[in-house]
This record gives C-alpha cells, structure tokens and sequence, in this order.
C-alpha cells in the first residue's frame, strides 16, 4: 500500500518535472559550444563552465564532477574511463584513467579449488574493486590543457552535493530498485535517504553531504585530495573492514596516462579513438575499415544486406578485439598496427560471403564478459576543441558498495579481465592472456569515446555506454551519419544492432527491423535475438560552413540532454 502511495505521489510530481527538464530529445543549436550527457544539470554545469571563459577541457572536468552528484549509477569519481580530446588547431590527445588491478590482485584470485570462480566474486564484493582513476585522470587533464583554476571545476558539484538537486523519476526509480538490495551490497546504506529515512521522492531534494565533503577535499587538494590523506585512508579502512584488499599504496602509485590516439580514415574523414587498454578504437576503425571495402552506396540501411555486413564486420573486429588485445603497458607486441590497416581490412572482407552468416569458433578465440552500465558525454566550445569522455564504474551503481564517510560508489570492473586463465566458452568468457589479471594492470575495456574531422575540424563527437554493445553502438552511429548523411538525432535513434563474435548471436532493437529482413537473415544462418534497446549516444555534430553545433541526446536516457551555449 506504502509503495503504491508513493508511486502515484512520485508519479504526480514527476511529471512536471519531466515536461520542465525533458521535453527536447531533437536536435539542439549552438554557436558557442555544448555539452550533451546523460543528465541535463550535468550538462548545465559544463556550460556555465563555457560561459565563464572556460575551454571543452574544464567544461568536461566540471560535467564529469557533476555526473557523480547527479547520475551516479556510472557518474564516478569510484570508477575510470577515457577521453579524447581534439584541440583547435587540429591535434588530438587521449587521456588513460582506467581503473588497475591492485598490487595484492592475481590471475587466479577469483577461483576456487577447483578452479571455477568462487561466488561470482569478479563482480561482487569488494575483490572486484579496482584502483579508482577519474580523479587522477581529470586532474592531469586540467594539468595539461585547463584553462580555469581547478577549485572552479569541482566547485559546482560540491555546491550540488551540498544543497542538493531535485530527485527525478528515473532516478528515484533506480534508487528504490538498488536500495532493495541484496543484503551483502551496502550501496551506502541509506545514501538515496533523506532526514525523514525514506528514499528522497521525484520532485524533493536529494542532498549528499558526505559526498559534499569529498569533493571538497579534491577541491582543495586535487588528485592528492583522492590518493592521499584523509580519503585514502577511509578507502583502506573500508576496503580492510569489508574484505577488499585495496590499500593506500595501491592508491597512491596510480597514474593516468596520456596516451596517442588511434587514427583511422573512412572516405576522407578522419577518426580518431581510444587506443588500449580500451578495444574500442581498434574495433571502430577495424570495423569502419570493412565497410570501405564494401559498395556501402549501393546497400540500403537497414536492409537485410546491411544488417548480415554490419554483423559480420562486428564479427571480425570482436574476434580479433578478443585474441589480441589488453593493457599495452603488459601486452608490448600487440598487432595493433596490423589490425588497423587497410590491407588487413581487405583481407578480412574477403572472407565475408554475402549469401551466408559465418560460424564464430571458440576454439580460436573469444569476448571477455563486461558490464552494461557506463556513460558518455561530448563537449564542444566556441574555438574548436571537443571532448568525447566515456567513464564507468562497470556495471549500473559498480559494485553498490562504498563508505558511508565518503559518500561514493566503488567500480566493480576487475570482471572486464579474462577470469579463469586458459578457458574460453560459447558463451563468450575468454581465457587468453592478454587480459589475464595482474598487479596494477589495467583491464580490457570496450569504451569507445570518438571524435571524427574534416579537414581538421571536429565534424562528429560521439560515444555510448552498453558494455560490449559501445563499440557497435558507436560504430554504426559513425556509419550513420558518414556512409548515410543522417541528422545526428535520427543517427542516433536509428536502429542497432549487436554480434560480439561470442556468444554467436544477432541482437537487433525489436520493432526496427522488418519479419522479412529477421526471416531471410535466419535463412542466412543468423541467430536473431530482440532487444528493446541499445545504447545510451551523446553526440555533437559541426557544420564548418555554418559554424553550427549541432547535439542530440539518446532518447533512452531519461534524464539526459543537451545544453547549448
Ligand atoms: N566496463 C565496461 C567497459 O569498460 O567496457
């Protein structure tokens, strides 16, 4: 009876909040610059950052600070992730704050006697905690290209965490959903309470002070006020307490890097993504590669030719993704060069036949498991420079465990390394040792923040959250708005599909895809699961001749949107 008084109360309240903040899911204008995430205050932080003279680099530090008050089932300072970022004068640089295994972390530390994984404990508990990142990967970013002072950046989300920010639906409904938990998670105890002890209802205010006081020692302290003094400490405490093995020299010996960024080409323009120890920009251009094989002119979208192509370009890129990638700070002879070149691209078109759906083999290789939960935002400002940042704590609200004290969730993305060594299955758990587990190294990550120009000039910035189903997502998208010319909304809308190589099956989004199309792909051989959707995509596209952003946030992310400038 209680949760049906509060449902229609939330209800009510709730949708004028929604008609206020989530009418527009079209496209969005600016001159100026834009910043286009998965929660609309987020994204009102980055631009107030552009309009007090900051750059794309501090509008992304402030949104992503932001993210962690406002949407933090992937918002994180908890977890890791990855940007890139295009300057004005054309170049482009990526940043590498993915989490790491801890020192006292190794290949088989997942597994029983009879080497099966103990207790599902490579996603549950605290052992499936890696050395958190973002901070240290926001703090060299700002380091190496910020314009504002630092303490500006992090200062709106303390004032969000302290006064608090109105509950939505979408995030109460997460919030009554995670609270009902399994009593081994303590997603914070009563973090989504307020002083009445029940969860803080759509239309209220949810305050965090103990979050509040977090960034406010990264305010002042920067990545030391997360590594060092009082905030490590607790994370060792906790970590001790609860059975993690996470300790403040795990935390203080991590770095971000600045990493080079892959480069690919398709018809002219040029995309750049993230290199390892993310698969996503070796699978994109891999994959983009194999459609510039093909006549992709003369085949409709959506047209049982493109869906059976696009299938088994992902085919390729995620076999190969499996056999050879991993953390490039352990893996130094990885093909890289290979895999992205146009040649390789041509010999593995010629393998594709037409008429018939290929059999991926276990045998050879394999997919690592990965989370679904994620997101991404894109930015742009008025001179040109663009971010495209993707960050995580693996899956939806990580590993829904963290201190009380410090008010933030930990990951749960030690389960993106292969967890039994040597075993690969139908089902797509690898074994192969390029992402095997090992002391501060870095796990295999399918995040894929892109950024394509023309002539120097950004013309797409784009990325996903979905686990295994970024790379895709972000590929097609890619392929929507350059081999199809789609407005970036109707891009992203437009239906997805998904083959990861392993498990050998075709998820496509129901209802996008005709009976006749579905029938002759299964003649084909292809095994055809629905879906109801993939993909979260926040996307900016530049039109040089206008000089006019144009954003476009995913219809499926209910508190997202685009802020214009
Ligand atoms: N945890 C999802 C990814 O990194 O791909």
């Amino acid at each position: 009876m209680k949760k049906f008084y509060s449902f229609n109360r939330a209800l009510g309240i709730s949708l004028v909040f929604l008609i206020f903040f989530n009418s527009a899911k079209a496209q969005t204008y600016a001159e100026n610059g834009m910043v286009v995430s998965d929660n609309v205050i987020a994204s009102q932080v980055g631009v107030d950052i552009l309009k007090k003279g900051g750059n794309a680099v501090d509008a992304a530090i402030a949104t992503a600070f932001a993210l962690e008050v406002t949407h933090p089932e992937a918002g994180n300072i908890g977890g890791g992730g990855f940007m890139v970022f295009l300057n004005s004068a054309g170049d482009v640089t990526t940043f590498d704050f993915r989490e790491k295994a801890p020192l006292a972390a190794s290949p088989t530390m997942f597994l029983d006697e009879n080497g099966k994984i103990k207790d599902n404990s490579n996603h549950k508990g605290l052992l499936a905690v890696g050395v958190p990142g973002t901070v240290a990967g926001l703090y060299l970013a700002h380091q190496k290209y910020g314009k504002l002072p630092w303490a500006d950046l992090v200062k709106p989300s303390v004032e969000l965490a302290k006064k608090g920010f109105t509950m939505s639906w979408g995030l109460y409904n997460a919030a009554v959903s995670v609270s009902d938990r399994d009593p081994s998670e303590d997603i914070m105890k009563d973090y989504f309470h307020g002083e009445n002890g029940e969860i803080v209802k759509p239309g209220e205010t949810w305050k965090q002070p103990a979050l509040a006081k977090t960034l406010k020692l990264i305010q002042k302290h920067g990545r030391d006020g997360f590594y060092k003094g009082e905030v490590a400490q607790e994370i060792e405490d906790y970590m001790k307490a609860n059975g993690g093995i996470i300790t403040k020299e795990d935390l203080e010996k991590y770095e971000a890097v600045e990493r080079e960024p892959l480069k690919g080409s398709f018809n002219g323009y040029d995309i750049y993504s993230m290199p390892p120890p993310s698969s996503g920009g070796v699978a994109l251009i891999e994959m983009m590669n194999l459609m510039e094989e093909a006549n992709i002119s003369e085949i409709e979208f959506n047209s049982t030719a493109y869906v059976h192509l696009v299938a088994e370009a992902m085919r390729r890129g995620f076999a190969d993704r499996a056999e050879f990638l991993g953390d490039p700070d352990f893996n130094l002879d990885m093909p890289l060069d290979k895999l992205l070149s146009k040649d390789f691209a041509k010999k593995r078109f010629e393998n594709i036949n037409m008429k018939k759906a290929s059999i991926s083999d276990p045998a050879q290789y394999g997919h690592p498991y990965d989370g679904t939960n994620t997101t991404h935002f894109s930015v742009v400002d008025k001179d040109g420079n663009a971010i495209s940042m993707t960050y995580t704590l693996e899956n939806s609200y990580g590993v829904k465990m963290g201190s009380s004290k410090l008010g933030f969730i930990f990951n749960n993305e030690m389960g993106d390394f292969n967890p039994v060594p040597g075993e690969t299955t139908t089902t797509g758990q690898i074994g192969s040792n390029p992402n095997l587990v090992a002391p501060e190294k870095r796990m295999l990550s399918s995040m894929t923040p892109t950024i394509v120009t023309k002539d120097g000039k950004p013309y797409l910035v784009i990325g996903s959250p979905g686990g295994r189903t970024i790379i895709n997502t972000v590929f097609q998208t890619v392929l929507n708005v350059l081999a199809y010319d789609m407005r970036i909304d109707r891009a992203i809308e437009a239906m997805k599909i998904h083959h990861q190589w392993l498990p050998d099956r075709l998820l496509y989004e129901q209802n996008l895809l005709s009976p006749d199309t579905r029938d002759t792909l299964e003649k084909m051989g292809h095994t055809l699961i629905p879906t109801t959707n993939i993909g979260v995509l926040m996307g900016i596209t530049y039109d040089a001749s206008k000089k006019l952003y144009t954003g476009a946030s995913d219809s499926s992310s209910e508190d997202g949107g685009v802020r214009a400038y």
